[in-house]
């Protein structure tokens, strides 16, 4: 397994935010995280990427108890739900941070920001600055910055909070495509069923701190094992969205 949590606990203040939480990802899966708001899938996130310690329980990449690693050693690419694109920076400027960070030569890092522009289609538009995008382009400098130091895992907040419905559903699309082609193992928050649905391999789904039931779209569709998750999930939603595909 890649990504793994076991019995992992953490509290803010007495609240407990997350509650024994255990799961595995395999190498190269996209995983969903779904769960209402304020259920802890950011927390959950935050302790993946070393942004916050779990009180107990392990966190396991490739194998290895990574508690005591620190962030930037982690190999995580991160993409926040709102925009956290650095405002007085060029797209390419965007792209090129943590390779910047990394002390890359200015030859790799000039090579790997058009091969990242060339990825996200924006290939012209490097010289523009954030405000200067719409939405769905500001998401996509954001995922390409992401990935720009070759990240082992992606973790994507709800990536695609802020967008509206229709340029939401195609990012959607395109972000599937993008990670099938990378074929990075990525955990994907969202509180949207059908968007877990049509990215996700697998979803783990969560309610007030706890894992509630862990399996494929159609496991969690057809047998929902909780109370919780027969009233969450939407079978018939689901239904309608295969019959489309
Ligand atoms: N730094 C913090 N201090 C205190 N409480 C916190 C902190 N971070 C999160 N919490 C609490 O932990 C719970 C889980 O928060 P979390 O952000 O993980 O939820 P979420 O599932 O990501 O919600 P949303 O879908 O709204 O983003 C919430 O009740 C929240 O108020
Ligand atoms: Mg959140």
């Amino acid at each position: 397994m890649y990504v793994e949590m076991r019995h992992v606990n953490k509290t803010f203040d007495g609240f407990h935010a997350s509650r024994d939480v255990s799961f595995a990802i395999k190498k190269g899966h996209m995983a969903a995280l779904l769960g209402p708001s304020g259920s802890g899938k950011t927390t959950i996130l935050r302790m993946i990427a070393g942004l916050d310690q779990p009180d107990s329980g392990d966190i396991l990449i490739d194998e290895v108890r990574v508690n005591d690693l620190r962030a930037s050693k982690r190999g995580i690419g991160f993409v926040f739900q709102n925009y956290a694109l650095f405002r007085y920076m060029t797209v390419a400027d965007n792209i090129a941070f943590g390779l910047e960070v990394q002390k890359k030569s200015k030859a790799e890092i000039k090579a790997r920001v058009e091969e990242l522009l060339e990825l996200i289609s924006m290939k012209e538009l490097g010289k523009r600055y954030p405000h200067q995008l719409s939405g769905g382009q500001r998401q996509r400098v954001a995922f390409a910055r992401a990935l720009a130091p070759r990240p082992q895992i992606l973790l994507l907040d709800e990536p695609f909070a802020a967008i509206d419905a229709k340029v939401r559903q195609e990012l959607r699309t395109w972000l599937k495509e993008m990670i099938g082609r990378v074929g990075i193992t990525s955990i994907f928050v969202t509180h949207d069923q059908e968007e877990a649905m049509e990215i996700a391999d697998r979803i783990i789904l969560i309610n007030q701190g706890k894992v509630e039931q862990i399996g494929t779209p159609a496991e969690i569709c057809s047998c929902p094992e909780t109370e919780f998750a027969a009233d969450f999930i939407d079978a018939r939603r689901f239904e309608a969205l295969m019959s489309m595909k």
